[in-house]
């Protein structure tokens, strides 16, 4: 992490201070010095310029310090003020910090003083600007943008995903398991405004009936054998965000009637102990049961049930949509070839692709992610064909598909070249990157028997399509013949 410069601006009465600031600490410390000779003065330079940090006196006519400090963090909560006292006693330094000072300084100062506190907040900065990155990387990735598919029917559960997820609301995601549940749980989180706040999982399957109180809530030393020291509860973790209660349906009923009362109150009391906390989640509860049955057989509490169920969202199985499986196949492909280790693998034959959109896909997404993964594993060439896929698959093989050719067009990409004439687009020009630019998304008609599908490594972000369309779903690209589109179940 390189150290991040800082603008510093130095506020006191005394000029022989801000001197030492812009002749001395500036140049030797690196830092740009910006002065005011009072606290007003020092307010209209905070309007006006950037300031990562404000030495500021507290002894001045007019506005003093501590004032300033109050004034000066109102709007901008991120600045830091060091105060300056020439009465360094400890009340003074302590009432400083409860304002809100990153640190003080008493008078008079040696320069290390000065070094070491500069040095401690361009660290911070630093750490600031790089949890920064690796919050807006985490919205990135987890953005309903990411639920890859352009069926109509993911088509409208992203945009349902996206308008939910500004609300506050609790939400109830059904689905088989395997359709990304947990997914668009996180995109519910980091689309909405708690996006800054914790998202926390709690997977009820996982959870040892006999610990659940203490997990959801937290306990308190020593109150029951084995509970060694405090522990906050994962609601409580959870306060300022979205807890996700995976596998709902699971919750032993005595804990189901303990969540709704914390949901109701807002409030959580850990075990063993009798205050209560409060907290602020948004839930999302997900299972792959149906949660209305278990209602009305008893087996699931029906205020609960209502709590949860402010807006329910359903997830389709895979084998409703078979038209996403191109754009998936690709998504995945893309991933595990760019993990390190694994072999680069730059497409798949439509013989291979055909038996994957044929196939029922009781596992869903994550069946499918697993089959891939094995493949890109075990599997020899740079394009996946047939003899990669595991036999489960290859079975269920042969309604009305055309006749799968023997091992003759396998092996090196370029076997699938130009096979068929006539055709605009073969995978062939796609063949050597470097010779012929490929845009990310570009659709290609038949290319012959070869092979399907390809993509090239890429940034991930959403292109427009040949042909206009913009193609949701962050996938680099998809190359598709005219037949295998046609097979999809006609969603949208
Ligand atoms: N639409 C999708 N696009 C990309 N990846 C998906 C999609 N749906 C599911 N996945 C992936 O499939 C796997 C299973 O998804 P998950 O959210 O855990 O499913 P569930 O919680 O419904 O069992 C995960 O690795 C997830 O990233
Ligand atoms: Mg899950």
């Amino acid at each position: 992490m390189a150290a991040p410069s800082l603008a510093l601006l130095v506020v006191d009465d005394d000029e022989g201070v801000r001197r030492i600031f812009s002749e001395v600490v500036g140049p030797r410390e690196g830092v740009e010095v910006l002065q005011a000779g009072s606290g007003e003065e020092a307010l209209e330079l905070l309007r006006r310029r950037p300031v990562d940090v404000a030495f500021v006196d507290v002894r001045m006519p007019g506005l003093g310090g501590m004032e300033l400090l109050a004034r000066a963090r109102e709007g901008r909560p991120d600045l830091e003020v060091v105060i300056i006292t020439a009465f360094a006693t400890v009340e003074s330094a302590v009432q400083a910090m409860k304002m809100g000072a990153s640190d003080y300084l008493p008078k008079p100062f040696k320069l290390d003083q000065v070094a070491l506190i500069l040095s401690r907040l361009k660290r911070m900065k630093a750490l600031k600007a790089e949890n920064e990155r690796l919050r807006r990387e985490l919205q990135g990735r987890f953005s309903a943008r990411n639920l890859v598919g352009d069926s109509g029917a993911m088509a409208r559960f992203r945009g349902l995903l996206g308008r939910v997820a500004r609300e506050e609301c609790n939400v109830l995601l059904l689905g088989e398991s395997g359709t990304g549940k947990e997914l668009a749980a996180r995109a519910l989180h980091y689309d909405g405004p708690r996006r800054d706040g914790p998202f926390v999982c709690i997977d009820c399957t996982a959870v040892p009936p006999n610990l659940f109180e203490s997990e959801l809530f937290g306990h308190e030393e020593g109150a029951f054998t084995g509970a060694r020291g405090r522990k906050a509860g994962l609601l409580e973790a959870a306060s300022g965000g979205t807890a996700f209660l995976d596998e709902v349906a699971e919750l032993p009923p005595a804990l189901q009637a303990a969540l709704l009362r914390a949901i109701e109150e807002k409030k959580v009391r850990r075990v063993g102990g009798t205050a209560p906390i409060p907290v602020d989640v948004r839930l999302v509860a997900a299972t792959n049961r149906p949660l209305e049955d278990l209602v009305e057989r008893g087996e699931f509490r029906r205020d609960l049930y209502y709590r949860l169920n402010v807006v329910t969202l359903r997830l389709p199985p895979l084998r409703e949509r078979k038209e996403d499986i191109p754009l998936l196949v690709a998504h995945f492909l893309r991933r595990f070839s760019e993990r390190g280790g694994a072999r680069r693998v730059s497409g798949i034959r439509r013989e291979a692709l055909h038996l994957l959109q044929d196939y029922d896909w009781p596992g869903n997404v994550r069946e499918l992610e697993h089959v891939l993964e094995r493949a890109c594993a075990l599997g020899g060439g740079e394009i996946l064909g047939v003899e990669d896929l595991p036999p489960e698959i290859v079975k269920g093989a042969g309604r009305g598909e055309p006749t799968l050719r023997g091992d003759g067009d396998r092996g090196h990409p370029a076997a699938a070249e130009g096979t068929s004439g006539g055709y605009g687009t073969g995978i062939g020009n796609l063949g050597d990157p470097s010779k012929h630019p490929v845009p990310e998304a570009q659709a290609v008609r038949d290319p012959g028997p070869g092979a399907a599908v390809r993509f090239e490594p890429g940034d991930g972000r959403p292109r427009p399509r040949e042909g206009g369309r913009p193609r949701a779903g962050g996938v680099a690209c998809i190359v598709s013949s005219g037949r295998v589109r046609h097979k999809g179940t006609g969603h949208g």
